[in-house]
């Protein structure tokens, strides 16, 4: 089957060729835009009305599936190259144009989110999910290359011990009647994972490096634009691994996909660009961004992460002027606070300009097994901040030491008994490793300068919205 995609790119023309797509629009009783989805340009397809049954006319509508039989043909036109000099035309499916919700016009992304069945019929969204195939398909690649190995950890886990967020319960039993968690599918109560890492340090440990790539779940009930209730994460964990192993890894990995993606996806990205662009200018100049949306990307890939440790991030904070009023919302006044997601983009956006990677967090404000500095009050952890987005990537080097493991969990009342595993690795031949965790959806959104993370996975879960 012809595909638009490899017909736009024929360097001759070719007689009766058959080609199926969606209706995009229908002028002039003559020209018939047609995409099947395979890239961002439609076929131009011209008939006869004249020969043209009026039935078969009056059905070519918005949205209706066709198959076009005709010649390939130089395009007389400007808009494209070659087009199509249709001699027959199938309706395949109908398409009731009072009643099709996706019509050739500018829809609302909020309006879209309630068509999400139909939205990817729109350009933005067959764009933006052909970016989303290649970007994963360049994690693989890049994993893969560097002789990683994938793992699949457990979406359903008996464990709660990460803290990474509030979780999902998973049960069969009816919760009005039944409260014995012994009676319950697994005779202990479960959850939706909120990461795979507990269990991909585990297979590092015997793998060397792995990396998952699968669906994460957090019931926080954050209605925000850089927040989904499921989201991917890819979690890359390697033994014999430092902290600073560790963040010269996220950074080439970060270049890597986005370098991948500007080679690939040359169109879509051209698109979105300009989509980005005209959103910008309907923002005040002051939240504008300097760069394109190819300019950023580039940006990002060609230049170097800032680096720098948690004190000195808050020591630039203090002593910053970060709007008119010189006031942060939420006040750095003191070591030990957690950064808000205005501190991280004022240290992105406006005091370094570039992507940053914040390191040697506070132990009190990370997790039990991020591993103790010698300091005692920090712990070997990284963030790297991204503009736009914030946090894309969180991770650290792992507490590889039994005793120091346990005592953290004690301070943090993190159940031995549930973890008993997860200290074995520390008696049996433990070794220093760190590992990632990147947020895929952030990325999609980075690459495709679309706000609102709603719009970068198919169908969305967030706060009261499960639909489709
Ligand atoms: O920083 P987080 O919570 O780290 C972990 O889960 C570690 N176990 C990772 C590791 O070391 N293996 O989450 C990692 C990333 C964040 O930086 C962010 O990009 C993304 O996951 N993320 C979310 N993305 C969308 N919606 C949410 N609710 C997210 N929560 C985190
Ligand atoms: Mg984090």
């Amino acid at each position: 089957m012809n595909k638009i995609i490899n017909l736009l790119s024929r360097n001759k023309s070719e007689n009766n060729i058959e080609v199926y797509g969606w209706v995009k629009t229908f002028r002039a009783n003559r020209f018939i835009a047609i995409n099947d989805g395979s890239t961002i340009l439609n076929l131009q397809c011209v008939i006869d009305f004249e020969k043209t049954d009026k039935s078969v006319l009056k059905r070519i509508t918005t949205g209706a599936a066709i198959k076009v039989i005709g010649d390939l043909i130089e395009s007389q036109g400007s808009g494209q190259k070659f087009e199509v000099k249709v001699n027959h035309i199938l309706i395949i499916g109908d398409s009731d144009p009072d009643l099709y919700p996706i019509q050739p016009k500018k829809h609302s992304l909020e309006f879209l989110r309630e068509k999400a069945h139909l939205r990817i019929r729109t350009t933005t969204f067959n764009a933006v999910m052909r970016i989303r195939s290649v970007l994963s398909f360049a994690v693989h690649d890049f994993f893969q290359k560097k002789n990683f190995f994938y793992i699949n950890t457990p979406i359903i886990t008996g464990s709660d011990a990460e803290g990474a967020g509030e979780m999902f319960k998973v049960t069969t039993q009816n919760y009005n009647t039944n409260n014995d968690v012994k009676e319950d599918f697994f005779g202990k109560e479960t959850h939706l994972t909120v990461s795979g890492q507990l269990e991909a340090e585990s297979y590092a440990m015997g793998l060397g490096n792995v990396y998952t790539f699968g669906p994460t779940f957090r019931a926080e009930n954050s209605n925000t634009t850089r927040h989904l209730a499921e989201f991917w994460m890819i979690e890359p964990e390697m033994a014999f691994f430092n902290l600073n192993d560790n963040m010269d890894l996220a950074e080439e990995f970060i270049k890597a996909v986005l370098e991948k993606l500007t080679l690939k996806c040359e169109d879509d990205l051209l698109f979105l660009n300009n989509r980005y662009l005209n959103e910008q200018k309907n923002k005040p100049s002051n939240q504008r961004s300097e760069m394109d949306l190819i300019e950023k990307i580039n940006f990002v890939v060609k230049n170097s992460f800032k680096r720098i440790s948690y004190t000195e991030a808050i020591s630039i904070l203090k002593n910053s002027k970060p709007n008119k009023k010189n006031k942060f919302k939420y006040k750095i006044n003191e070591w030990g606070v957690d950064l808000q997601s205005e501190h991280e983009r004022f240290l992105v956006e406006k005091h370094f300009k570039c992507p940053v990677i914040i390191y040697d967090y506070p132990t009190k404000i990370k997790a039990f097994y991020m591993r103790v500095n010698d300091d005692n009050k920090t712990v070997r952890a990284m963030d790297v901040l991204f503009p736009g987005i914030g946090e894309i990537v969180g991770g650290s080097q792992r507490e590889e030491r039994l005793e120091v493991l346990k005592k953290r969990m004690k301070e943090l009342h993190v159940d031995e008994n549930e973890l008993w595993w997860y200290l074995d690795l520390r008696r049996f031949g433990s070794v220093p490793h760190s590992g990632f965790g990147l947020g895929f959806e952030r990325l999609v959104q980075f690459s495709t300068g679309m706000s609102n993370i709603r719009d970068v996975i198919p169908f969305p879960r967030t706060p009261q919205n499960a639909s489709f």
